[in-house]
């Protein structure tokens, strides 16, 4: 281990990947009472990517994040020494998709674990690794938010099925001797007491009393939706001013607040009530609907790639999820 002391971190690469397989709007009109147009007008999702049980799942999706996110930095997989991934669709309790990420992208012996911390893993994930690279513990880090919710997905249940789709988004993290460089602000959150809101039951005894009346699939994804838009709505507005207060930022001060992408009138209600420019705030829900851990990746990846991200201006990551949790992250640039 090195020496503890104050480094800047920068973000080294990003990468993403998603599945072939498109699920339209369309798609859930032929299995379930529903439409296009419900669909797009009330969550602003038009598609979705839906993993082949096959072959694809929550460990290969990371695997080609992050060796895409290593590819972009120029580095080797030999070169991190710790790799974390938030996911909430873990092959197995054990072992972790971590460690078989790690061996796969031969970081093996890098340390490696799961974040499950629900929508909020990627960032959740990604403040544990920068404190852990700014610390001087570790020089480089890969960072993976990643889901296959379709394999805890009721497909029958059509307030929750139509949200979902799968797929992974990655970082390498490293050190900078520039300490400016790197998070300026991180928050992570959760109220435990309102659990009952979003969960995954397992086993009959995990079924709260507020939902014993209800049909509950055990293995699949329970969600109280009213009650999660209201929280998220509040909480996303909340949790950006909290953390441009702490910055002495204002909105429009930074390149882009890249949020979990739950539904596009969450975001919005937000992006409205706090006064960011649209073009500040990025959306892909269209596209892959709520990937949960993964989807604040996959923005960051995309947003990298197409040169979003203005050099020398900061940005801010948000999210909320199961648990309830959420979590923020502000992040300075280094200047063309
Ligand atoms: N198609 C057609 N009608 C539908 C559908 C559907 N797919 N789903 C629900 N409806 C109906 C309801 O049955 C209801 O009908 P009723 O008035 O006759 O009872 C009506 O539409 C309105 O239902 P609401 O639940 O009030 O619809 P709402 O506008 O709230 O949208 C939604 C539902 C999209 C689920 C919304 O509540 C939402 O996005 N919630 C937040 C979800 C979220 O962000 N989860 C995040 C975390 S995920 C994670 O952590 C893994």
């Amino acid at each position: 281990m090195n020496a503890p002391r104050n480094w800047g971190v920068r973000i080294a690469g990003t990468g993403s990947a998603v599945p072939e397989r498109r699920m339209t709007n369309a798609d859930f009109t032929a299995i379930l009472d529903t439409s296009d147009e419900w669909i797009l007008q009330r969550t602003g999702i038009s598609e979705r990517r839906i993993a082949d049980p096959n072959a694809e799942s929550t460990f290969n999706l990371s695997r080609d994040a992050l060796q895409r996110a290593l590819d972009a930095a120029g580095m080797k997989g030999s070169e991190l020494d710790l790799v974390i991934v938030g996911t909430l669709t873990s092959e197995m309790p054990c072992p972790s998709t971590a460690v078989r990420v790690a061996a796969a992208v031969g970081a093996v012996p890098a340390g490696a674990f799961d974040i499950s911390a629900a929508c909020c893993g990627f960032v959740y994930a990604m403040n544990v690794a920068e404190t852990m690279v700014r610390s001087g513990r570790a020089k480089a880090v890969g960072v993976i938010g990643a889901e296959t919710l379709s394999r805890v997905t009721d497909y029958t249940d059509r307030t929750c099925s139509i949200l979902f789709g799968d797929g992974a988004g990655a970082a390498v993290l490293v050190r900078d001797e520039d300490p400016a460089l790197g998070c300026i602000h991180q928050s992570m959150q959760a109220d435990g007491s309102r659990w009952e809101s979003l969960y995954l039951p397992v086993l009959p005894r995990d079924v709260p009393e507020s939902d014993l009346q209800s049909t509950v699939r055990l293995g699949c994804l329970r969600m109280n939706g009213r009650e999660v838009f209201k929280f998220a709505v509040t909480k996303f507005r909340e949790v950006i001013e909290e953390s441009l207060a702490a910055t002495r930022l204002s909105a429009n001060d930074l390149s882009q607040v890249i949020c979990h992408q739950s539904n596009i009138r969450i975001i919005e209600a937000a992006r409205e009530r706090i006064g960011l420019d649209p073009e500040k705030v990025y959306v892909n829900i269209d596209r892959y609907g709520n990937t949960s851990a993964a989807s604040v990746g996959i923005c960051l990846d995309e947003l990298t790639r197409a040169g979003k991200l203005t050099p020398g201006l900061p940005f801010m990551m948000v999210a909320f999820g199961g648990g309830l949790t959420w979590a923020s992250s502000v992040w300075s640039t280094r200047g063309a």
